[in-house]
């Protein structure tokens, strides 16, 4: 987000008609707004906050194939041909973006690599195994390997060859550009309260202003309207990143992955003085579940300086993805908003190919053409991904009422202790007033107080130490010290408490 430069645009006002509204401006809103203003459509993009700001403004942006261990589990749970339709549609993504790039002439640092899934104990080589003989089944260039490029030993690992790296918000410049040009029309600090589906749907944003649209995609991320509870089909998991220059002799050159500890991920982007930036990911956890992110990012830095030796830390930020139940994203229509009205998510970390093909997909389907991957990732598809969305559904509400009721038992009524126990950058939350809620000493040793009952469906939040945010453990909503949200799909703010009240 240092490195590259998005042009702004004014909030809207008033209102506004379109063929297209695209709700949400990261990879997959421009990807798709694009694709329809050269499509000949009238395109407005509605972003709550500042342009490709959300995960996809703190992503890694490798753009590959080959996603950890996907292939062996499609195959299980799916088949054959499910697995190889999975590697035609990521690496034609892939392909998509070599060609715009290069037909926009877009300097993206667009970077060809090989891609590894790696183990350093031995009890993961049998899986990797496996999964370079789905991969190559699958139709990849995927070979099994004991050798890579990294600065330590691995006990074996998955390779896939001629994939991609770049910086995708230089990408995504490239993209508004040439969408302006198009005459697409983007609005940011928009944020969409209301979507009133129909033919023709009508939007409402915060500040009253209207947009009425043929169709309208919603590309927030997490879906915000999800009248047919999608959100009972995705998990989330947010990471940490650490980023600094490369120690001297230490370029692994390829993009790498590992489950293990919690998951490792690596890959270098090029930086303005001929050096290298080493980008390291890892410490996966369910957002607003009690982590303790500052010890996580304690057990990344210490990973980093014993696998690359000389490494010390530049940057360091945290971003969070979904996943859905059956392994593959959701995209295409949004089931219960009637036709007109599409939907992407689910991307398990691979969002980069992932959201270009969801462009590529929903502007098949509003043009009226098939699409062209005949359903596979179809958000309404019967099968494997509804019937276990009920054991999921148990599962998670169980994890997330288990969670809730235990901290609801044990919160002190903030008279005394835990409040006033509170050192600066600290929070807890409370009872006052017999309800929950979230307190925060800042720095300057002023409390801050907001309801901690997450406005999307009422659980409770939790405090994230390393980032002073409030995080909901039920789907992932994530809100500021003083309330505001910083992601849904939450769509209002936790209303603001008075301290002095405590
Ligand atoms: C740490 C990390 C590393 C990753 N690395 C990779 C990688 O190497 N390769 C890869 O393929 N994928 C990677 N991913 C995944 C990828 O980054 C994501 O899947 C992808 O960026 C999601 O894009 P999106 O457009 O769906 O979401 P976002 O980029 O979050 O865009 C959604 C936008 O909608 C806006 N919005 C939300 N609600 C509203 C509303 N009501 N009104 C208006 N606007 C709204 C938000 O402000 C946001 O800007 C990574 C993810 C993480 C967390
Ligand atoms: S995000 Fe759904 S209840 Fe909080």
């Amino acid at each position: 987000m240092r490195t590259a430069t998005l042009p702004s645009f004014a909030p809207l006002s008033g209102a506004a008609e379109a063929d297209v509204a695209v709700i949400g401006s990261g990879i997959v809103g421009l990807s798709t707004a694009w694709e329809l203003a050269r499509a000949g459509m009238s395109v407005v993009v509605l972003e709550a906050a500042a342009l490709a700001s959300g995960v996809t403004g703190h992503t890694t942006a490798k753009i590959t194939a080959l996603h950890t261990a996907v292939y062996d589990t499609l195959r299980s749970k799916h088949g054959d041909d499910v697995a190889r339709q999975y590697a035609a549609s990521q690496s034609a993504a892939l392909r998509h973006v070599i060609e715009v790039s290069g037909e926009l002439g877009i300097e993206c640092e667009l970077e060809r690599r090989p891609a590894f899934t790696y183990c350093e104990e031995p009890e993961g080589v049998d899986a990797l195994r496996a999964e370079a003989d789905a991969a190559r089944a699958a139709g990849l260039n995927a070979s099994f390997v004991t050798a890579t490029g990294l600065p330590f030993p691995v006990a074996g690992a998955v390779r896939v060859e001629d994939q991609a790296q770049f910086h995708p918000l230089k990408y995504l410049t490239g993209l508004v550009e040439d969408l302006v040009a198009l005459g697409g029309r983007l609005h940011e600090r928009t944020r969409v309260t209301q979507l009133d589906d129909g033919d023709p749907c009508r939007l409402t944003t915060d500040s009253g202003a209207t947009v009425t649209a043929r169709h309208v995609v919603v590309a927030t991320h997490h879906p915000v309207f999800d009248d047919a509870l999608l959100a009972t089909r995705l998990s989330q998991h947010r990471d940490l990143v650490i980023a600094g220059p490369v120690p001297a002799g230490q370029d692994p050159e390829g993009m790498y992955i590992s489950e293990e500890n919690g998951k490792r991920s690596v890959r270098t982007s090029p930086l303005a003085d001929g050096g290298r930036l080493l980008i390291i990911t890892g410490e996966a956890f369910t957002p607003g579940t009690g982590e303790d992110t500052e010890a996580g990012y304690a057990r990344l830095q210490s990973w980093a300086e014993q696998h690359f030796p000389g490494f010390s830390t530049a940057h360091r930020w945290a971003a969070q993805d979904n996943s859905s139940t059956d392994t593959l994203p959701l995209v295409g229509r949004l089931p219960a908003k009637g036709d007109n009205v599409y939907v992407a998510t689910g991307f398990a970390g691979w969002g980069m190919t992932g959201g270009v093909l969801a462009g590529t997909i929903i502007a098949s389907l509003v043009r009226g053409d098939e699409d062209p991957w005949g359903g596979l990732y179809d958000p309404g598809r019967v099968g494997s991904a509804v019937r276990s969305a009920p054991t999921f559904l148990k599962a998670q509400w169980d994890v997330g009422k288990h969670f809730v009721k235990d901290r609801l038992e044990t919160l002190g009524d903030g008279t005394n202790g835990p409040v006033e126990d509170l050192r600066p950058g600290e929070g807890t939350v409370v009872r006052a007033g017999g309800k929950p809620c979230a307190v925060h000493r800042d720095d300057q040793g002023e409390l801050h107080a907001v309801s901690a009952v997450c406005t999307h469906m009422g659980c409770v939040v939790d405090f994230n130490n390393a980032e002073r945010t409030w995080e909901c453990p039920c789907h992932g909503s994530r809100f500021g010290i003083d309330g505001e949200v910083l992601q849904g799909p939450a769509l209002s703010p936790l209303e603001r408490r008075d301290p002095t009240d405590l």
